[in-house]
């Protein structure tokens, strides 16, 4: 018989110092994959169809609400914990919103930013299994439990209790199944059990982690979900930041490599939480991608690539040494070749731009050709400007485009022109000077010299 599924809430613990990081930025908003810890946190757990998410910061941590507010609006409540007092008094602290739950609270630590929504739903699972249990916890295996609380078992498999390493016995010390973190209560008991927390250990804090020895105490069982360590690392100081992004970075990369992407060396490819990937994309090594990059099938990134806020359409290729900035769109079969920028510029369809320029606040029509080292002038030092070049525009090597400037469609424009006024279409424009010439001068030149 299945049983019936619980609704769930998940409190994300946000509110310690995180001294370790040696940071004016508040831990949980360092970046993994270019979003911040906390926010992968939230995302995962509305992804596990949370009922309401409820994060927990301190008094000083203004900004992070202010953040949370202007990206989920009332999906997700704030909650202060006055002082940090230790996990279980941070749990306290969302009595207020949770007082009545009877469902079940899943609680999250801010800085274990990699786990997934299965493991939230198998804890939530294990709530559900049976009436008597009313925790259970979330378990590793790890090689080097170092600072982990450490998971002390039962004979029949339930945890007995969770000893912080601090307050272990040396034999305690040996024990490698430790503690992610992770814990999920009856919201019936919860703040019964949190009620009779103590402080008295080696860091003189209310332990969220002593759940488990009083749930026992009062007859309840506990229950044990086990993840891998690399799902649940914890992130206290920089050293383990750049280790959970390299975790995180291998899972989008192999992503991409199962939804059909050729990266020919995964190690050198940076992507960011969000890059959509196509089928049929080869990359080469050393790019790397900021946020917001939808890449379509069938495109060639080329090595030394920065990409970030731009749409790449199918069969483009591009670089490389390519640098292309927010608010990009190149268009289908376009070529974006070596040392060129561009920014917030639309390369229709077959359009190309092969070496050597910077095209900024640009629209580059069907098939236009842009020569090498060719610039638009966008910025008078207060303002941008609108550069247009029509459909088949041949734009000569070295001109530069002052903006605002619109050159029409089937228009060429002579190597070497400062184009400061529109072009008419199907017209040539040279701006620049004639050229002179003065026979045998340069042998008289050094005659005299
Ligand atoms: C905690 C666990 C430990 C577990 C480890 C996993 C306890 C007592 N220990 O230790 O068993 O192995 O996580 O990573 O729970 N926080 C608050 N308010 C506070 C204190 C902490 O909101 O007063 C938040 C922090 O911002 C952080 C999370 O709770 O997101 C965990 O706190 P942290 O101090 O990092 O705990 P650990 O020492 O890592
Ligand atoms: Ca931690």
């Amino acid at each position: 018989m299945k049983k019936e599924e619980q609704k769930r809430i998940c409190v994300i613990l946000a509110a310690g110092k995180g001294t370790r990081m040696r940071s004016k930025l508040p831990k949980v908003m360092h970046k993994i994959t270019g979003k911040p810890m906390l926010m992968h946190v939230i995302d995962t757990a509305l992804a596990a169809r949370a009922e309401k998410v409820v994060v927990v910061t301190s008094p000083d941590m203004e900004s992070v609400r202010d953040e949370i507010k202007n990206r989920y609006n009332d999906a997700v409540d704030n909650v202060v914990q006055k002082q940090q007092l230790g996990t279980g008094d941070a749990v306290k602290a969302a009595e207020s919103v949770l007082a009545k739950y009877k469902g079940n609270v899943i609680v999250l630590y801010g800085d274990t930013p990699l786990i997934e929504q299965e493991t939230i739903l198998s804890m939530s699972g294990v709530l559900d299994s049976s009436p008597d249990t009313a925790v259970a916890v979330l378990g590793m295996e790890s090689a080097l439990p170092n600072a982990y609380g450490r998971l002390v078992m039962d004979k029949k498999g339930g945890v007995e209790r969770i000893v912080e390493v601090k307050d272990a016995t040396a034999k305690e010390k040996q024990i490698t199944l430790c503690n992610s973190g992770v814990m999920a209560v009856k919201g019936s008991v919860l703040f019964k059990l949190l009620a009779r927390l103590d402080n008295k250990n080696a860091n003189g804090e209310f332990y969220l982690t002593d759940v488990v020895k009083l749930a026992r105490e009062s007859g309840h069982d506990c229950g044990l979900v086990i993840a891998e360590a690399r799902e649940l690392m914890g992130v206290n100081s920089r050293v383990e930041l750049a280790f959970a992004e390299s975790i995180a970075q291998d899972k989008l990369r192999q992503k991409a490599m199962e939804h059909g992407a050729t990266l020919i060396d995964p190690l050198s490819i940076y992507f960011s939480y969000d890059t959509k990937i196509g089928k049929d994309v080869v990359i080469h090594p050393n790019v790397v991608f900021g946020e917001k990059v939808d890449i379509k099938d069938n495109v060639e990134i080329r090595s030394f690539c920065h990409i970030e806020g731009t749409k790449v359409h199918e069969h483009v290729v591009v670089g490389p040494f390519a640098r292309i900035r927010p608010g990009s769109d190149i268009g289908e079969s376009a070529h974006v070749g070596n040392f060129v920028e561009l920014k917030n510029t639309k390369l229709e369809k077959g359009a190309k731009v092969n070496h050597l320029s910077y095209m900024g606040d640009a629209h580059v029509g069907e098939k236009a050709n842009i020569g090498a080292g060719t610039i638009t002038c966008n910025y008078d030092g207060f303002n941008k400007h609108k550069t247009e070049i029509g459909a088949g525009a041949f734009i000569g090597s070295n001109t530069s485009l002052v903006a605002p400037v619109k050159v029409g469609d089937g228009a060429v424009i002579a190597a070497g022109s400062v184009i400061t006024r529109d072009v008419a279409d199907n017209s040539l424009a040279i701006a620049r000077a004639v050229q002179e010439e003065k026979a045998d001068w340069a042998k008289k030149f050094r005659k005299k010299k």
